[in-house]
């Protein structure tokens, strides 16, 4: 993509004053969409690739490598997009709507798919990462990428909702395994916090955003409920299952097993409270585990640190949020710069990267052979387990409508954990409106 094109189409929508209507019709008449065009003979195609925040430090260097590589062919250009999924994802819908953006390749969370497919705003890789590319890699991301009979998006790395904890202050208060329910993660952890003198006993991602409603969503599922009937057409969050875990959830604050701070700790706050040493649990993705390994960013080291499931509810097994990135490719870009971005999804996402990635930043693979590779397992153990809890991994419903049915349990989800509305209250809530939306959606 060339930065004058987006800069000049930019500049002429605002001095337009366009609306977004109007902004469609200018993306789409004057510029042919977003996306990068083609070069005009000199210099390398360029790209501009999105992404969150990255805390690992692997991520330019994934840039840099493909661009030297491919120097004077292909220039990849990363751009930091918010952290928060649901922000990036409104931004990104915006630029869509507005006719594309000027972002070519999107590194974008597994939820996504479906409703940018539905709009037409990616492209179907069906053909490009075929069938047997496809062999290679996790059924479960796969299946994320899949909506209506095609292949969306190229698997990155893989995310499950995973329990750390700190062993070494288990251990001083005489515990020697792990906890496997939520009720004796509860006392282990008031035990634990009061004889080492920890502030927090657990902490985890109860703010109002897409991480809420995964959280949320696991203690409904280890109690034995779901948010929606297994063909998708009823939402059953108000159930007695689902509205179990959700008051599981809120004793946690009633208990002071957690402070009222998690009704607003997304992925960052709370892993910088158990990595600053101050609190025995946290339920977190596998990144977590390469951050206590740096020094000076950690005061816990990895030694201190054990992983386990989810802990399962009274009338439920352990599972575990399914999460994870992929690559698309913005459908309005040009050909030739699709082309490319291709290319550099395929390095990206190729063994190599991918290990690259597992052992420097802990990131699940999405490619079967590393779970076999040694020197990851070895020095990685938190994807071990990673395998073990994609195994029981749920996903989000996967539909057009999904940021809407999200919106509704980020606000139901959190207003329960706050204590503003009972957990019945706040499932059957977001149970008549999660309700319409699916019946709105079926009748499209
Ligand atoms: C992680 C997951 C992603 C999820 C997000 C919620 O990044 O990989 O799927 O939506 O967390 O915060």
């Amino acid at each position: 993509m060339s930065a004058g094109r987006s800069m000049n189409r930019r500049d002429f929508l605002k001095l337009s004053g366009a609306g977004l209507a109007g902004a469609t019709l200018l993306g789409a008449a004057a510029c042919g969409g977003g996306g990068g065009e083609a070069q005009n003979g000199d210099g390398p195609i360029e790209i501009i690739f999105s992404f969150g925040p990255d805390d690992s430090g692997t991520l330019q260097e994934v840039v840099s490598r493909f661009n030297e590589e491919h120097e004077g062919e292909i220039q990849v250009n990363y751009r930091e997009m918010p952290a928060d999924t649901g922000q990036y994802f409104d931004q990104l819908r915006t630029e869509f709507q507005a006719g594309g953006g000027d972002i070519d390749v999107i590194g974008g969370d597994v939820i996504w798919p479906a409703q940018f497919a539905a709009n037409g705003w990616i492209l179907d890789l069906s053909d490009r990462f075929t069938e047997e590319d496809r062999q290679e890699f996790l059924e479960g991301p796969i299946e994320s990428n899949t909506y209506d009979g095609s292949v969306w998006g190229v698997p990155w790395f893989t995310d499950a909702g995973m329990m750390y904890y700190r062993q070494d202050l288990l251990e001083e208060a005489g515990f020697s395994e792990p906890p496997e329910t939520w009720d004796e993660l509860k006392e282990m952890a008031l035990e634990t916090a009061e004889a080492t003198g920890t502030q927090f006993g657990f902490v985890f991602q109860g703010a109002q955003y897409e991480g809420g409603v995964v959280n949320g969503l696991e203690y409904i599922w280890t109690h034995g409920g779901d948010a929606l009937s297994e063909e998708g057409s009823e939402v059953t969050i108000s159930e007695p299952p689902a509205v179990s875990g959700l008051e599981t959830q809120r004793s946690m604050i009633d208990d002071g097993v957690s402070p009222d701070a998690v009704s607003s700790y997304k992925e960052q706050e709370s892993h910088e409270a158990f990595l600053r040493g101050d609190a025995v649990f946290l339920r977190n993705w596998p990144y977590v585990y390469a951050l206590a390994g740096d020094e000076g960013e950690s005061e816990v080291s990895q030694d201190q640190i054990g992983i386990a499931p989810i802990p399962t509810g009274p009338d439920g097994g352990s599972f575990s949020g399914l999460g994870g990135w992929n690559f698309y490719i913005n459908a309005a870009s040009d050909p030739e710069v699709q082309d490319a971005a291709y290319e550099f999804i395929q390095f990206a996402t190729s063994t190599e990267i991918q290990r690259f990635r597992a052992l420097e930043g802990s990131f699940l693979p999405t490619r079967t052979e590393l779970y076999d590779d040694q020197e990851i397992q070895d020095t990685v153990p938190v994807i071990a387990l990673g395998r073990e809890n994609l195994e029981r991994s749920r996903p989000r419903p996967v539909s057009p409508v999904y940021s809407d049915m999200s919106l509704i349990m980020q606000e139901q989800f959190n207003s329960s954990l706050r204590g503003q509305k009972p957990p019945q209250q706040a499932a059957d809530d977001a149970g008549n409106e999660m309700q319409s939306i699916v019946d709105r959606a079926e009748s499209l």
